[in-house]
């Protein structure tokens, strides 16, 4: 398989351990600015493209994340795979702290994000299909490369719900989230999953779960304690991002 691939870091992955960086290029883009330059590297022996979705110093909020800005910037130097991380809300039982989420669907839930390059001035618009919204290889590569990391929890499918952030859910927004059938919640899956699928950039995304949702604990979202699970999660999520990509190799 001939691909250049990208990873995009999410909540608690500004720098990747095992990541080594040889150069870094701001790219200009039609839609502004993305988060921060490109980095180019390696992972393993893996060339990949390494891009921190909320900035070099993650300042950027999730609603705020010039989504259209860093996929046309990853598509412009080449990119054909995008394996995505982020740090999630556990909705389903067995989503507790620490547990990797491969998800296989997504419920897009957020507002007024820009969430297609097919604007009003674009002449040549289409329709995508987005049925399965996740590359089903890079996913088997994720799956794989969790089950090679030692002491992992992995929950192979999975519907993330994409909210609009930046403030938590209420406990009845759970309810309701739980009810249309989302396993795990986040603030950044769209639209940025749907950018890629325009661009035809195959892409998968490596969850960890780092709280149970709004009201599932019954007791207030620990701010703190979330903290120490995206640093925890994120080691995680760096080894098994690791693992996949010398799959991919
Ligand atoms: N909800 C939404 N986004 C999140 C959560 C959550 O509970 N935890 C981490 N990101």
């Amino acid at each position: 398989m001939s691909m250049t691939l990208a990873i995009i870091g999410g909540t608690g992955l500004s720098r990747m351990d095992g990541l080594s960086i040889t150069r870094r290029e701001m790219v200009k883009t039609p839609f502004g600015a993305p988060s921060c330059p490109l980095s180019f590297g390696t992972l393993g022996e893996v060339p990949v493209v390494y891009l921190a979705r909320h900035g070099s110093s993650q300042r950027i909020p999730p609603h705020r994340i010039n989504y259209c800005a860093n996929l046309w910037a990853l598509k412009s130097v080449g990119v054909t795979h995008i394996l995505a991380t982020s740090a999630v809300g556990g909705i389903t039982e067995e989503c507790t702290p620490g547990t990797i989420v491969i998800p296989d669907q997504l419920i897009d839930y957020t507002q007024g994000r820009e969430s297609s390059f097919s604007d009003a001035s674009a002449e040549n618009w289409q329709h995508v299909d987005f049925s399965w919204p996740y590359d089903e290889a890079l996913r088997q590569s994720l799956i794989t490369g969790a089950a090679s990391v030692s002491s992992t929890n992995c929950v192979e499918t999975g519907c993330y719900a994409a909210m609009q952030g930046p403030r938590f859910e209420t406990a009845a927004e759970i309810r309701r989230l739980a009810g249309e059938g989302n396993t795990i919640v986040g603030m950044t899956g769209m639209p940025e999953a749907v950018l890629a699928r325009e661009l035809e950039i195959a892409y998968a995304s490596c969850a960890v779960v780092v709280n149970r949702a709004a009201g599932l604990a019954g007791a207030k979202l620990d701010l703190e304690s979330m903290k120490a699970s995206t640093t925890a999660g994120m080691l995680k999520v760096s080894e098994v991002l690791t693992a996949a990509v010398a799959t991919l190799k």
